[in-house]
């Protein structure tokens, strides 16, 4: 695909070609992300940060990376700080914030409200995450970690055997990355829910269609015993009608140390798009992992600044920039990453 100027909405928009090109320009972040070099390649750009869910990583990350690129970043949190609160359509909203931005990037509850709103847009929007519907940079730096990982257990992403846990209805997460599996036609991919919140039919069929091999399962200890990745996602609470019945889900898969070493081959890898629900009720990925070396949920935190780099680089064309307007760094940064 042509990324210059271009919306990032779905992951259905790319083709493994596009993504392996994400892939290599996020490598090349990786002096800046680790903070061993400066660059100021988007001096004076502004970037659009429109968060209308709550949000910590991403929000966080996408400014970060941002920044990290030289550019500045302005934001709105919650309708009840912007003028949509006092009914501005997302038209208008589109309209209005593209010409203070150079690039946004949007999360909103309602499926398909970023695609609206970038319909409108005069710069490149990047969808943060629309309801259940998707969420493409999620998706992109989990499939960029699953190749790492794998990559460092002499594997790759062909052979990938995957369990997905937990709330796969309304997981956006589990959502767009099983779409951008489809690219990859010999994935093995084990669907662990509970019947009530099974991943929606036409993205299984779409799978199968792509040649992937689809088990689906409501047993945790069976579904995770013959996989590379185990990928563990929050109950959606807030796409429930009630809490209550958001809790009657919760804390139903509960992975810790004893369950992984007793049901998981040795070397499984552990991921979650956070935030892990830690409340009592809840600990689908218990505290007792943390010191698991295959626990990789942070890895994958510090892989999306990559990402959403390399998406800013490409959809604003500097590229091939961003190593022209470098420097070292001026201060102590050893030892983080
Ligand atoms: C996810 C989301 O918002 O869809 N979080 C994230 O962006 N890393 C997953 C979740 O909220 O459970």
């Amino acid at each position: 695909m042509q990324f210059a100027g271009s919306h990032i909405l779905s992951v259905q928009q790319f083709e493994r070609g596009d993504v392996e090109h994400i892939f290599d320009v996020a490598d090349r972040m990786v002096p800046y992300a680790h903070r061993r070099r400066v660059t100021r390649v988007l001096d004076g750009a502004i970037l659009g940060s429109m968060f209308f869910e709550p949000s910590t990583r991403t929000r966080v990350s996408f400014g970060s990376a941002f920044n990290l690129l030289g550019g500045e970043v302005r934001e709105t949190t919650g309708f009840e700080n912007s003028a949509i609160a006092k009914g501005e359509s997302l038209y208008d909203t589109a309209r209005v914030l593209s010409g203070y931005s150079d690039v946004i990037a949007m999360r909103h509850p309602a499926a398909g409200s970023v695609a609206e709103f970038a319909a409108a847009s005069r710069v490149p929007v990047i969808n943060g995450g629309d309801g259940s519907n998707e969420h493409p940079s999620q998706a992109l730096l989990d499939l960029y970690t699953i190749r790492s990982e794998l990559t460092a257990r002499g594997r790759d992403i062909d052979q990938l055997r995957i369990a997905m846990v937990g709330d796969l209805r309304y997981g956006r997460t589990v959502h767009s990355l099983s779409k951008l599996l489809c690219l990859f036609g010999s994935v093995q991919v084990v669907l662990v829910s509970p019947q009530e919140l099974r991943m929606p039919g036409e993205i299984v069929q779409e799978m199968r269609e792509a040649g992937l091999r689809v088990v689906e399962s409501d047993a945790l200890e069976a579904g995770i015993a013959n996989v590379d990745i185990v990928y563990s996602t929050r109950i959606q609470e807030e796409r429930f009608s009630s809490l209550a019945e958001a809790d009657l889900y919760r804390g139903r898969y509960r992975l810790n140390q004893s369950i992984y070493t007793h049901h998981c081959e040795p070397n499984t890898v552990i991921m979650h798009p956070l935030p892990r629900d830690s409340r009592d009720n809840a600990r689908e990925l218990d505290d007792d992992l943390n010191d698991n070396p295959n626990l990789a949920i942070f890895r994958q935190t510090d892989n999306g600044m990559l990402v959403r780099m390399a998406l800013f680089a490409l959809v604003l064309d500097v590229v091939d920039q961003v190593d022209r307007h470098a420097r070292d760094v001026n201060w102590y940064t050893a030892g983080r990453f």
